[in-house]
């Protein structure tokens, strides 16, 4: 309606000077008008420009008034021709109603304040605000003078208001043309697409938001490190198992079963099946003689080791248990000098926090060969690191039950403008090695590294609860930005 209003009105005359106005006229409403406008503007059928005017609208107050009279008015109704004592006056109307009207009656000299009876001085009068007040609702002009004494009773206030003045555009036609969008079969079956024009490409256009699956940051991060593993030559080892037993996740770790670790306050042990089945008899029966009394030159932990502690079932703490395993098979074979990594989920018995999950993914590498020494491990933790683009890194002595040495990595983060921990390493104890079968002079280094913390530093985020489990905020998992480690 509006549309066919503004072209038709252009086939005749000039312009249309203000969309108010023009709407008011043709009985239109005005925010129609304005978008019908906008639209014809787009596609050059007119050309607008923008008119802005200071307008005056009612305020809640002055609202109340144009509905149901000033207060001035309402106090001079409630006062009976032959008078009426103040306080019956008073419980009469509201307060606030009261208060405003008695001093504005006063002013126009309609009412008498007698010390026993207010009445009334004049016999009628006329509600010229509530009158002016619904002049300026339905959009009149009032003078000055009135304006003035409204805007001071803050009964009026100013508003904005946005119209056009609309000429011919460039593309200017009586009548919109249709546009077909699609060239359909019965378009080309009636040669009926002759004759059509056709809606033109919008390349700017943009396009539908995609609603498929989303990778989830911690996807994300793993691929590259992935990657950078596969590119440093290491093969990745099967981790498929959550579950493992205590023989591979401590003790054939050299990690003495009275180690704190292994309380049920930090490891979750499993119910059902609570004991592994199956383990390297032979072998075990080697790591129960290095825990007992050592051999290799170590004098072993000399306490009683228990078989029935080995076979308990837990979720594994560190996937330096499938590490473990990798190396107990590589000593089953002619030796071969080799590179493994792993990146899988591992499970421990903690308070949750800002910083800890009882559940988390653990990235780990290790190289296993004769005659590797400290420096190897120091060098190759450079090489991965400054792969991550961090090659700032300061190790501090540490101390793991199956490595010796063992450092901590820290590495120093420009943003935070400090040393920040990021990994664990060392190299395997022969107490771990030798009971395998591997060769006296093979050597193992290896770290260790939460796959959380790379991803929390590198996507800013500061509670992991935010990155993982079911608090995480889904409208980080849908729009996170892809991963650049190891790009630049
Ligand atoms: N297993 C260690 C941890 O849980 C990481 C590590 C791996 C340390 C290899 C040294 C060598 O933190």
């Amino acid at each position: 309606m509006a549309e066919e209003a503004i072209l038709g009105y252009l086939a005749k005359n000039q312009e249309i000077a203000d969309s108010g106005e023009f709407a008011a006229q043709h009985g239109l409403n005005h925010d129609d008008v304005v978008n019908v406008v906008k639209s014809l503007h787009g596609f050059r059928y007119v050309d607008a420009q923008d008119i802005k005017r200071e307008t005056w609208v009612l305020t809640d107050e002055g609202k109340t008034y144009a509905a149901s009279g000033s207060p001035e008015v309402q106090l001079f109704l409630a006062i009976p021709p032959e008078g009426i004592p103040l306080e019956e006056l008073q419980k009469k109307l509201d307060p606030l109603l009261f208060k405003i009207g008695r001093a504005q009656a006063a002013k126009n000299k309609w009412v008498e304040m007698g010390k026993q009876l207010v009445s009334r001085k004049v016999q009628h009068v006329d509600d010229t605000v509530k009158d002016l007040l619904l002049q300026i609702e339905g959009g009149k002009v009032i003078n000055q003078d009135d304006i003035k004494v409204l805007k001071g009773r803050k009964l009026i206030a100013t508003q904005t208001w946005n119209g056009y003045s609309v000429r011919k555009g460039p593309e200017y036609a009586p009548q919109r043309k249709k546009f077909a969008a699609d060239l359909t079969r019965e378009m080309l079956q009636s040669g009926e697409w002759k004759n059509l024009e056709f809606k033109e490409y919008n390349f700017n256009a943009k396009g539908q938001p995609i609603e498929g699956g989303h990778l989830h940051p911690l996807n994300k991060v793993r691929h590259q490190l992935r990657m950078i593993f596969l590119q440093m030559g290491f093969e990745e080892m099967p981790t498929d198992r959550f579950v493992e037993s205590s023989f591979w996740n401590f003790d054939a770790l050299f990690q003495p079963q009275q180690h704190p670790a292994r309380d049920s306050h930090d490891t979750f042990y499993m119910k059902v099946p609570a004991i592994t089945k199956e383990l390297p008899e032979d072998y075990v029966e080697r790591v129960k003689r290095v825990h007992e009394s050592g051999g290799y030159g170590s004098r072993g932990y000399e306490y009683d080791w228990n078989r029935d502690e080995a076979i308990k079932n837990l979720l594994r703490t560190h996937t330096t248990a499938i590490s473990t395993r990798m190396l107990y098979l590589l000593a089953q074979k002619p030796f071969t000098p080799k590179r493994y990594f792993s990146i899988d989920r591992v499970f421990r018995n903690e308070a949750v926090d800002r910083t800890h999950l009882a559940e988390f993914h653990q990235i780990e590498g290790l190289i296993c060969d004769k005659g590797l020494t400290l420096g190897d491990l120091i060098g190759v933790l450079h090489d991965f690191f400054s792969r991550l683009g961090m090659s700032k890194l300061r190790f501090k002595p540490a101390y793991n039950p199956y490595t010796e040495p063992s450092m901590e990595i820290f590495s120093y983060h420009e943003g935070f403008g400090k040393w920040v921990e990021v990994g664990n390493s060392g190299m395997f104890r022969p107490e771990m090695l030798l009971p395998m079968g591997l060769p006296e002079d093979v050597r193992v280094i290896a770290w260790g590294l939460s796959l959380e913390r790379p991803t929390m530093i590198l996507y800013g985020i500061n509670n992991i609860r935010d990155l993982f489990g079911h608090k995480v905020d889904l409208g980080l998992i849908k729009t996170n930005p892809i991963c650049r480690l190891g790009v630049d």
